[in-house]
């Protein structure tokens, strides 16, 4: 039996910027429960929610002190056991990030690690004496410098692979396992429907050999978690993986394997920056390399052994009309064009909260406007280095996190209906342009688009089983697919530049299913518009 998984289309909901219920400035759980009408209308599945457990807030709760509580800012226990009530009564599950590579640096483990070589809690964590008065080696942290931290109370360096405050956790202690085990099978009784495991292709490193990703024991700790958790409940897990392969992602996801439903690979990630450099170094993306990228995930794993998902945006990456589309003249065109090639791909699509109704970038011109850390971090280091501000906001404005993390535009109302307050982070001013309240009212708006997108997967197996081919010599602008399940073959036909495109393809039309421009009734030697994308039924 196909698992319910493999058909979910699934939303994101980044909780702090989602909707407000209480006149603080924060979204919060409260906010989300308000709003899971509006879920349920444009049809998703499953909700992914960015972590609320508490936390300091350093990486906005990507840094866990508590992985039992929720933060007070976001509400309270019995609201979120609301919250995944409320979602059930309308058909969606909730996913929690499980965020274990690491826990904030004022989680109760840490605190006691960091009193003594001796506590009892030491072991929990990565301690290395430095070598020769210097760090244990060149391991680097994803927000910039070392991962090691000198720890002057115990005359030892700690690991961690992203802020200091974040400490990686030490996975080759079974005794922390287990607690983690203990801490997902909490939630997993409180009847959510999976996990979303933040950078967990990290978990089986081994530091004296500075290998993070794709460590040795990775395997091996994800098939003993699978054993003791989820194994024998009905749920979605996917792992965060910026380093799979199509061959890595099957290790992950071969159901006889025992490990994960599914991973997020990443690879079209690295399309606009420089070789060899860091996501901030930029450079054009060429469509060609986009094209392929995206055919090789869809043909390069083999989807009866194998699960992958798909997604242009989420919390740490821009917006995907402005990144490579158009948030200009084409917004809604390059939008619905977005959508439309990836959600009728092979695999399971997510939706990050807001894409559904184009949401843009918004630059900043000062480093005092930004609230990430990977961000405010990179720009101290390239000060530091002799870059000039203007380059560095360049890249920020470009790649940086808060980009997708402006609060969600509801209405054309103060702060864009998402809270009463001044809002944590500045709502992009084109809200009045780009709002749901408008989206939902005009029946050619790109929810509309998602909406049915979204409807076409649930009403038909091809979209969730039939096979990907590739329609050949279209050029490296123009991406066309076909899905085929027995006797019926759809057609994916997009034009993923500004400019027309030529196409000559001969087909009888069974069907047109949607398209962004004027329906189609023959698609011989047709100049296809900017952005243009459909899909039709073949006779
Ligand atoms: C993941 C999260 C990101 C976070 C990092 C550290 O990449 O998606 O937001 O900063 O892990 O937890
Ligand atoms: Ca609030």
């Amino acid at each position: 039996m196909t698992p319910w998984w493999k058909k979910a289309v699934v939303y994101q909901v980044y909780p702090k910027s989602f909707q407000d219920s209480n006149g603080d400035g924060i979204g919060d759980l409260n906010g989300i429960i308000s709003r899971l009408d509006y879920l349920q209308k444009l049809g998703i599945d499953a909700i992914w929610l960015s972590p609320v457990y508490q936390s300091p807030g350093i990486d906005n709760g990507y840094d866990i002190s508590d992985y039992e509580a929720i933060d007070p800012q976001y509400g309270t226990m019995a609201d979120m056991e609301n919250l995944i009530q409320e979602a059930k009564k309308r058909n969606i599950r909730i996913v929690m990030d499980l965020v274990v590579n690491h826990t904030s640096d004022q989680h109760k483990w840490f605190i006691e690690a960091k009193k003594s070589k001796d506590n009892p809690y030491r072991d929990y964590y990565i301690w290395r004496d430095g070598t020769d008065g210097e760090v244990p080696n060149d391991m680097k942290s994803s927000f910039s410098g070392s991962a090691w931290q000198w720890d002057e109370n115990t005359k030892q360096y700690y690991l961690h692979l992203f802020a200091k405050q974040q400490p990686d956790l030490n996975w080759s202690n079974p005794e922390l396992r287990q607690k983690i085990y203990d801490m997902m099978n909490f939630w997993i009784d409180k009847g959510i429907g999976g996990f979303r495991m933040d950078v967990i292709e990290l978990i089986g490193k081994d530091p004296d050999k500075a290998i993070s990703a794709n460590g040795p024991m990775l395997h091996p700790y994800l098939q003993e978690m699978n054993k003791n958790t989820f194994g024998n409940h009905d749920l979605m897990t996917v792992g965060e993986t910026w380093n799979s392969t199509p061959k890595i992602a099957e290790e992950y996801s071969d159901p006889a394997r025992h490990e994960l439903s599914m991973v997020f690979q990443f690879e079209n990630q690295g399309l606009d920056q420089q070789a060899g450099k860091e996501k901030w170094d930029l450079r054009p993306l060429n469509l060609g390399e986009l094209k392929k990228v995206l055919v090789k995930w869809q043909t390069d794993i083999d989807f009866d052994h194998a699960w992958n998902s798909l997604f242009w945006e989420n919390h740490d990456i821009p917006r995907v009309i402005s990144r490579w589309g158009d948030d200009g003249k084409y917004r809604i065109q390059s939008a619905k064009m977005f959508a439309t090639v990836l959600h009728l791909m092979h695999g399971t699509p997510y939706i990050y909260n807001g894409e559904e109704i184009g949401m843009t970038n918004y630059p900043v011109d000062d480093i005092s406007q930004v609230e990430d850390i990977e961000s405010i971090n990179m720009y101290n280091e390239r000060l530091a280095k002799g870059y000039s501000k203007q380059d560095i906001l360049k890249s920020i404005n470009a790649k940086g996190r808060d980009n997708a993390r402006r609060p969600i535009q509801w209405n054309d109302q103060e702060n864009a209906g998402f809270s009463e307050a001044k809002p944590w982070l500045k709502v992009n001013p084109n809200y009045k342009e780009i709002n749901v309240e408008k989206a939902l009212k005009d029946p050619n708006s790109v929810f509309y688009t998602y909406q049915k997108l979204i409807k076409l997967r649930h009403e038909n197996p091809i979209v969730v089983d039939g096979d990907f081919k590739l329609v050949e010599n279209t050029g490296d602008s123009v991406l066309a697919y076909w899905r085929i399940l027995g006797d019926e073959k759809w057609l994916v036909v997009a034009n993923l530049s500004g400019e027309k495109q030529k196409f000559d393809h001969k087909v009888d039309i069974k069907k047109w299913l949607l398209g962004n421009y004027d329906e189609r009734k023959s698609l011989e030697n047709i100049e296809l518009e900017p952005y243009e994308a459909f899909a039709l039924v073949e006779k």
